[in-house]
């Protein structure tokens, strides 16, 4: 679709998903603001996350660690030695980051100076620069040595660091995750292409502990479990694939790894990284903290230190990648008229969990008192139960539209008929089929349709399947 990120942006704007942080002051270089839909959204992507580790899968806990750590963890990490402390240049088209040394062996093996274009997609490249990742920040009052910390750069890190607390406090027995949700940071050089890249992001990782020898097993095993996640919320097959990272540019603390990629409009980027991470994590935290991480496996007597196998997505990126599937734009409208017209209508096609309103309830008209005391009746009884809004001004067609933009699921309309029998209009956001049913039956229904795959249609097959469950 033309212009689509211009499209998403404005959208964002527009209907409260993300504003520029800092905005009145100018903005603030790569961060934003999640405003009342766009946080409702965020919030349901980490539930269903959230609930897809820990209810339907065994033996992984949650963990909530603080951002603010003891320095010796980067430091065991690798995060303040290795590839995050290079002298690096970077591509401005394509984000590679390449070794200034190495750059500059390039262009002497070619008996010449280091070239100044990307040496993989031809882009502009930044000037060699000492570039650690890290944000630092001083912990209490005195600016000094000492007092250096760091925003942590992965959460994982919390994970490794509190493994042995989780394994004894929840009497654990290898394999088993620990899944964490939560802020990063990166001084990222290029932060670019709105909530793509940037220097404050939210995480959702899980960290699988096993025995090495187990770890392709579950490694090729997580794989297919997180494509399913992203299928499942309905991200189209032909956006998604998965790219093999080769041996010299896996990151330094991984033995193998792939990157789930998503069809951006500027082309296909990583969306989540999964990783073999071997023994490295737990071996290091055990020689820089001095105390013993390996595993004692009573049945076998074996003691050793297990292998990770990581799962590593972003929140920001998914929300991107669901705002990007979601989009659709028709032209003429929606509505057959007899009337051409030039309107072109936004469906956001959100999934039933991520949509961060699932109801809408419409007077039919503004000016007839009765129809909105009852629609406010409706919207008090349905508000404590489902993400709902009351919406009375325009036309009603024009509201339905309104509400389509932004993905609501479900809009029901008050109107005269509702008054005499006590029943209301339920319109489906993606076919615009509309059923009607009783206000009484009204919770149950709306419960059922946010469920389950529930058939939507105009024979009330709905009502006759519920009816099967003694509701009626
Ligand atoms: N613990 C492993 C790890 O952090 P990563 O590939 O560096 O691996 C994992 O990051 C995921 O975190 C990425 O796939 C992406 O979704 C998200 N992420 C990383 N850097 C980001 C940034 N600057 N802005 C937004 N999301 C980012």
């Amino acid at each position: 679709m033309k212009n689509l990120m211009s499209k998403i942006i404005s959208l964002s704007k527009r209907r409260g998903f993300i504003f520029q942080s800092s905005e009145i002051y100018g903005g603030f270089s790569s961060c934003y603001d999640f405003g009342p839909l766009g946080v409702k959204m965020k919030n349901n992507i980490k539930e269903v996350w959230w609930d897809d580790m820990i209810k339907n899968h065994e033996n992984i806990v949650g963990l909530d660690a603080a951002i603010l750590m003891s320095p010796r963890v980067w430091e065991a990490s690798g995060h303040l030695t290795a590839g995050f402390a290079d002298t690096l240049v970077e591509c401005k088209s394509c984000h590679k980051r390449f070794r200034a040394d190495e750059i500059k062996k390039q262009g002497k093996d070619r008996g010449g100076t280091a070239p100044k274009v990307c040496p993989e997609c031809g882009g502009e490249l930044t000037k060699p620069r000492k570039f650690n990742l890290m944000m630092r920040t001083f912990v209490g009052p005195v600016e000094e040595k000492a007092a250096v910390s760091y925003l942590r750069a992965e959460t994982c890190q919390g994970i490794y660091v509190n493994f042995e607390n989780v394994l004894n406090s929840m009497r654990l027995k290898i394999p088993f995750g620990i899944a964490q949700i939560g802020k990063a940071f990166r001084n990222e050089i290029t932060p670019k292409d709105f909530i793509y890249r940037t220097r404050e992001f939210e995480q959702m990782e899980m960290q699988w502990f096993c025995h090495p020898k187990k770890a392709t097993k579950y490694f090729n095993f997580w794989v297919k479990e997180r494509i399913r996640w992203y299928q499942n919320l309905g991200i189209k097959k032909k956006n998604l694939r998965i790219k093999e990272i080769p041996k010299k540019e896996l990151p330094h603390y991984a033995k193998k790894g792939i990157d789930i990629e998503y069809k951006f409009p500027f082309g296909w980027r990583e969306i989540e990284g999964i990783h073999n991470r071997g023994d490295f994590d737990l071996s290091n935290h055990s020689k820089y903290s001095g105390k013993d991480l390996r595993y004692f496996d009573e049945e076998t007597k074996e003691k050793y230190f297990p292998y990770i196998v990581e799962t590593s997505g972003g929140v920001d990126r998914s929300f991107f990648v669901f705002l990007v599937d979601a989009y659709q734009e028709i032209k003429g409208g929606r509505t057959k008229t007899t009337k051409p017209t030039k309107e072109v209508e936004i469906l956001l096609k959100l999934h039933k969990k991520l949509a961060p309103i699932k109801v809408a309830i419409l007077p039919l008209v503004r000016n007839k008192p009765e129809l909105v005391k009852k629609a406010k009746e409706v919207y008090q009884m349905l508000k404590p139960y489902f993400r709902s809004q009351y919406d009375e001004l325009g036309s009603i067609g024009r509201r339905y539209r309104r509400g389509d933009e932004i993905g609501v699921l479900y809009a029901m309309t008050i109107d005269f008929d509702t008054l005499k029998n006590d029943d209301v209009t339920i319109r489906w956001r993606d076919s615009m089929e509309q059923i009607r049913v009783d206000i009484k039956k009204l919770s149950e229904v709306l419960k059922q349709l946010l469920a389950d795959e529930i058939e939507f249609n105009k024979d009330d097959k709905l009502i006759k399947t519920l009816s099967k469950q003694t509701l009626f």
